[in-house]
């Protein structure tokens, strides 16, 4: 921990970046099972933010542990440090007026409560999305080969089989993805962020 730190304050505020930029920030929090949809709605969800012009960008699970968290492991203490850093950096998104949208299990309540907490102390909302699809469906769709590898003890530690997942017990908003399309969960959450004004109904293209 450092000491003889101290706070420097820039001079153009949040609401005045907000108003120069015409743009709010805020960090999508996507969570769920291993192929549960994350990635595949988050990319949805850029690209339709992207088309509307609202500047948005996605931080996803493998990627991130390709570069800045390439040191962390899948043990409970590196996933919860996994997950602070990327509480950090999408937090650094939001207050930079982007739509930072996250993609990673983060099974752990406390930790993604943790997120939230900093998103809250910052005045950023936190938008977070259940993507929700039962075992026996994600074990199906098992588009990496994960759950194979997994259920073979090929793969330590794997969420849903070998480690736990707590479910979110009031997401922002819930997509069943065994129950609609990816443009539907894209709808949902858009919807969301539009009721709440977080994005003009207007905007979108
Ligand atoms: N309604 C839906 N929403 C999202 N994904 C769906 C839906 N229906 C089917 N799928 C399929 O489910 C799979 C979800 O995989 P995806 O990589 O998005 O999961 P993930 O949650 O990011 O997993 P991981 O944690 O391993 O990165 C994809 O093959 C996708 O095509
Ligand atoms: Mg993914």
């Amino acid at each position: 921990m450092a000491s003889n730190i101290t706070w420097h304050d820039g001079s153009v505020s949040s609401e005045e970046r907000q108003s120069l930029l015409k743009q709010k920030g805020l960090t999508i929090w996507f969570t769920g099972l291993s192929a549960s949809g994350k990635s595949t709605l988050a990319t949805a969800l850029e690209q339709t933010l992207l088309h509307s012009g609202v500047s948005s960008y996605r931080l996803d699970g493998d990627n991130i542990r390709f570069g800045l968290n390439k040191n962390l492991g899948f043990g409970p203490d590196d996933r919860t440090e996994n997950i602070r850093r990327i509480s950090e950096v999408a937090k650094l998104f939001a207050d930079a007026t982007v739509v930072a949208i996250t993609a990673f299990i983060s099974p752990y309540r406390a930790d993604r409560d943790s997120a939230r907490q900093l998103h809250k102390e910052a005045g950023l909302p936190f938008v977070e999305v259940f993507a929700d699809a039962p075992l026996d469906v994600v074990e199906q769709r098992d588009p990496k080969g994960l759950y194979k590898k997994a259920k073979a003890g090929e793969i330590k530690e794997f969420t849903g089989i070998s480690a736990p997942y707590e479910a979110p017990e009031a997401p922002e908003v819930h997509v069943k993805t065994d129950q609609v399309s990816v443009e539907e969960g894209v709808q949902q959450v858009i919807k969301y962020l539009v009721d709440q004004g977080y994005l003009a109904a207007d905007r979108l293209a």
